[in-house]
Formats: structure tokens, C-alpha cells, sequence
């Protein structure tokens, strides 16, 4: 495991960015594991701008994203701020500003009407892309990766999982608040990429920074590998792994 400590986010997003285009250049048809959330926000601004100003082509790119709130759809008739999809930050904070093709993109379903068929279907579309080759992850302040909460298999597939309560505040908080939507009206499930589909990804990239995932990641890196922290499962990936981290995020290690 490859631990790269950067001073600061703006620091953590372009070396993110670096491995990915590098990636893209290098393989022009590979497939990215993407992640929604605050964290990886600057590795998607800077792949747009390498995109827009150094010609990065994501033409042959197909991407896969790891979770999607079950009940909630993609709705652009109504504003962003109202539209908190999982779907619907990936069109805003990416998809829409870059070359991508729409035929390319792969997003969990959270309104389908079988779900156990929909999740054996997003696996096999995985599988017939010729796998994961560089999967992005956050974590979450639970020490979740995607919506695998506390609890969640270490082999799991994708499924749906009920909501932690931690997860349903810190969600509120960062991202529901703002728009009015009252905490009742939070979605209590999600679809998610298993741990142990995650772990068939040739390459993790996880990215974390800020103090308030000292703790968190201390444990997840260099704790017990548990399924009470399934971000601790990265200890076991097979492939490579690269994890980059501010000094705020990297502080308890040992
Ligand atoms: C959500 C997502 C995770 C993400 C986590 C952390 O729960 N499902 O994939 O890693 O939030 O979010 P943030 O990057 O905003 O801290």
C-alpha cells in the first residue's frame, strides 16, 4: 500500500488527478470506479480542466459509480440544489463537462423496480467491461466505503443497505440541509457496490482529508481488517493501492 501524504486538498486533487489521467492516457479504454461525495470534488475539477485546457480524452472511458440512494432518481427538470442524486452531482460535477459518452456511463439504479435484478446486472456489466480498473474511494466518518455501513460483509456484492444513522447526519449536514429537505425526508436505504466487488478493482484510490478523518483512517489502514470499519478491507485488496491524504487526515497514523 502506497500512503502519499500531501499538504493540503488542493495538493491531494492533482496528484489524484495525475493517477487517473495518466491512466486514461496510458489505457484509453479503461474503466473508473467513481465516488460521489466532498472528497473527491477537486480530482474532478482538475480532470475537467486537464480535459478542457491538455486535450484528456474520455471518449473510450466507461465508468462505473459506487452508490445511489434507493427511491431517488436523476431528475433534471428540477434544480440542483433540489436533485440530490447520487446521479445527478456525477452529471453536475463531471459527466457534463467532459467527453464522456453517455453509453459509458454506468450508474447504480436507485429507482429500479428489481432490484436484486438490477444489482446482478451492474455486476455483470462490470465484469463484461473487463473489470474495475481504478476504483476511487472516500470514506465515510463510519469508516464506510460506498454505502457499505458497519456490518457489511468484507466479500459483499451489490445490494441494498440500510442507512447508518451516523451516515443519514453526516449526509444531512453536507449536502441535504441547504436544499430545505427536512432530516424525515432523508433516504434510509442505497444501493451499493459490494466490498467485495470493490476489492476486485485493479487499482483503489482513496483519498480523505481534514481532521475529521484522523481517526477513521488510523483505524482502516493500520487497525484490525473488521467489518465494523469496511474501509479496513483495503488491507486485503490484492491489487494495487494508493492512498493519498493531507496532514490533517494523516495525523493519527503511526
Ligand atoms: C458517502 C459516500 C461515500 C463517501 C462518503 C464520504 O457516504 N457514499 O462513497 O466516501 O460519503 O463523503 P465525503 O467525501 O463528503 O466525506
Amino acid at each position: 500500500m502506497d500512503i502519499i501524504i500531501k499538504e493540503n486538498y488542493q495538493e491531494i486533487s492533482l496528484a489524484a488527478a495525475s493517477i487517473i489521467a495518466d491512466l486514461i492516457r496510458s489505457k484509453p479504454d479503461c474503466v473508473l470506479g467513481l465516488a460521489t461525495g466532498s472528497t473527491p470534488l477537486g480530482t474532478y475539477r482538475e480532470l475537467i480542466r486537464r480535459h478542457k485546457e491538455e486535450n484528456l480524452d474520455f471518449f473510450k472511458v466507461k465508468t462505473f459509480n459506487l452508490d445511489e440512494y434507493q427511491g431517488i432518481g436523476i431528475d433534471l427538470s428540477k434544480p440542483y440544489d433540489q436533485d440530490r442524486s447520487a446521479a445527478r452531482f456525477m452529471h453536475e460535477e463531471l459527466f457534463k463537462h467532459i467527453n464522456l459518452q453517455k453509453e459509458n456511463i454506468y450508474l447504480p439504479d436507485g429507482l429500479a423496480r428489481d432490484m436484486n435484478n438490477f444489482c446482478a446486472w451492474y455486476e455483470q456489466e462490470i465484469v463484461k467491461a473487463g473489470g474495475i480498473d481504478l476504483q476511487v474511494l472516500g470514506i465515510g466518518s463510519n469508516g464506510h466505503w460506498a454505502f457499505n455501513e458497519p456490518g457489511s460483509s468484507l466479500s459483499s456484492r451489490t445490494r441494498v443497505q440500510p442507512l447508518a444513522q451516523q451516515t443519514i447526519d453526516d449526509n444531512y449536514e453536507s449536502f441535504y440541509k441547504k436544499s430545505g429537505i427536512s432530516k424525515e425526508a432523508m433516504p434510509h436505504f442505497a444501493v451499493t457496490l459490494g466490498i467485495g466487488t470493490i476489492l476486485e478493482s485493479r487499482h483503489a484510490l482513496m483519498l480523505a482529508n481534514g481532521e475529521k478523518k484522523a481517526a477513521i483512517l488510523a483505524k482502516a489502514l493500520q487497525g484490525p481488517v473488521t467489518s465494523a470499519i469496511t474501509a479496513s478491507a483495503i488491507q486485503t485488496h490484492p491489487g494495487k493501492v494508493t492512498v493519498i491524504l493531507d496532514r490533517a487526515a494523516a495525523a493519527k497514523l503511526k
